[in-house]
């Protein structure tokens, strides 16, 4: 018989978990521990598209505006579905259009990290980055968006809240167990594949 410390799980990916949800929800930083957890890639639209066009999502609104913004976001998150499993972060409005939502449902497990207005604008006003909160009353902004938003975020496989305070490492967690409540329910696709090696 093995003993506790000898019993060891590896965990597999099957499907890309895409994390949603609106700005200073913790998208990259918590993505980022959770695909390093998991050994697999992590990406981040933002930066793809950012990549793509060499300018920052600022500089993309500026000069071509937010509908060009978007439609290079469309083509990243499928380019990045269609590779090898891994962590997708993806851009607050991403999850908002309809075929990138059922590429996602087709090839994904997505994850809505859901939090108050009060964590999500502590941890967004200082940052200059976001072009959308570049404009009088902010924080109004950011309360209306979430407000917009939020029945479409609620479409993501599964919800997890993000309280401030609470470390990537508890997020990762709560990921990975409500993901595995969520695999439950459909056992012909699990998102996640869980080992005992004993
Ligand atoms: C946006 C969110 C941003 C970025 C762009 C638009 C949005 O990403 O894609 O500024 O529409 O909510 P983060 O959610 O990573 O800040």
């Amino acid at each position: 018989m093995s003993s506790a410390a000898e019993h060891k799980i590896t965990v597999s990916l099957t499907r890309t978990i895409v994390l949603v949800g609106l700005m200073g929800a913790g998208k990259t930083s918590v993505g980022k521990r959770l695909a390093s957890f998991l050994h697999v890639p992590f990406h981040d639209s933002d930066q793809e598209v950012e990549a793509a066009a060499d300018l920052s999502v600022r500089e993309i609104f500026e000069r071509y505006g937010e509908a060009e913004f978007r439609s290079g976001e469309t083509r990243v998150v499928q380019r990045l579905l269609n590779g090898p499993p891994g962590v997708l972060a993806t851009g607050g409005g991403a999850f908002l259009s309809e075929a990138t939502r059922a590429a996602i449902a087709a090839q994904g497990v997505s994850v809505w990290i859901n939090a108050s207005i009060d964590t999500l604008w502590h941890r967004v006003k200082d940052k200059p980055t976001r072009p959308l909160l570049q404009q009088p009353e902010p924080r109004e902004v950011l309360e209306r968006l979430l407000e917009d938003r939020r029945h479409i975020y609620a479409q993501a496989d599964v919800e997890v809240l993000s309280e401030s305070g609470l470390s990537h490492d508890v997020m990762v967690r709560r990921i990975l167990e409500a993901i595995r409540t969520f695999d439950l329910a459909r056992p012909d696709s699990p998102a996640v594949l869980q080992r005992d090696l004993v």
